[in-house]
């Protein structure tokens, strides 16, 4: 499956996404909040192995896609809507390669999965969650219309030698009738 936004095309991931998915994920920089990373091979190849294992799922409760440029068709990033088994309520996650941060494009993307939670797989409620020092996401998440619903102190591990032992994190949402009410940007899919 493929969603269109004004600037990208979400698409399903495919193996010979390898080499740009490894670029950012393999870079400290780029994954100095996520849980995960710097990955090594290994694990890049792994975490595109499992996306494409998840596209066969029925019923489906993971989505990742490759976020690309649809000017170019260059792969810039992941995104994610991931459902709970009551497939009413669902998580979201993504990543850009650095390169690409702070021009709107993950705000593009992550409207876009929204309106795919809440228009097409009629979901009640959507989260998000982040290191509560990644500005950069939470910014997405505000930009989205979600509302900041709880800050938990040192609540999860760090990664050893990498983060301090203990991080904060906040926890966004948006319920569907909340995104009706503030839905802006429109998407062809
Ligand atoms: C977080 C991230 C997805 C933001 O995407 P983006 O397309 O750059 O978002 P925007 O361009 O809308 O920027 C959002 C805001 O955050 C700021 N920002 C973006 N990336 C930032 C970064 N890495 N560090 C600090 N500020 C950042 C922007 O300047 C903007 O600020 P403003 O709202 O005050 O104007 C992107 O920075 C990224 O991929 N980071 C690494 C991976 C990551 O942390 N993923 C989230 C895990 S929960």
């Amino acid at each position: 499956m493929e969603i269109k936004t004004n600037r990208l095309i979400l698409r399903e991931f495919e193996v010979n996404d390898f080499l740009a998915v490894h670029e950012y994920a393999s870079n400290l920089d780029n994954v100095k909040y996520m849980v995960f990373g710097p990955n090594d091979e290994k694990a890049t190849e792994s975490f595109i192995n499992e996306c494409i294992k998840r596209q066969d799922e029925s019923p489906r409760l993971h989505y990742d896609f490759a976020i690309t440029l649809k000017s170019t068709g260059q792969l810039i990033g992941a995104c994610g809507i991931y459902l709970e088994d009551d497939s009413a309520q669902a998580s979201l996650g993504w990543i850009l390669n650095k390169k690409y941060w702070k021009q709107g494009y993950m705000p593009e993307a992550a409207n876009t999965l929204l309106s795919f939670g809440f228009e097409k797989l009629k979901l009640h409620r959507i989260y998000a969650s982040c290191n509560a020092e990644n500005y950069g996401s939470y910014r997405v998440m505000e930009k989205c219309g979600m509302r900041r619903e709880a800050h938990f102190i040192k609540n999860r591990r760090g990664r050893k030698g990498i983060d301090a032992e203990w991080l904060s994190e906040y926890i966004y949402a948006i319920l569907d009738s909340e995104w009706k009410t503030n839905s802006q940007v429109s998407t062809t899919m």
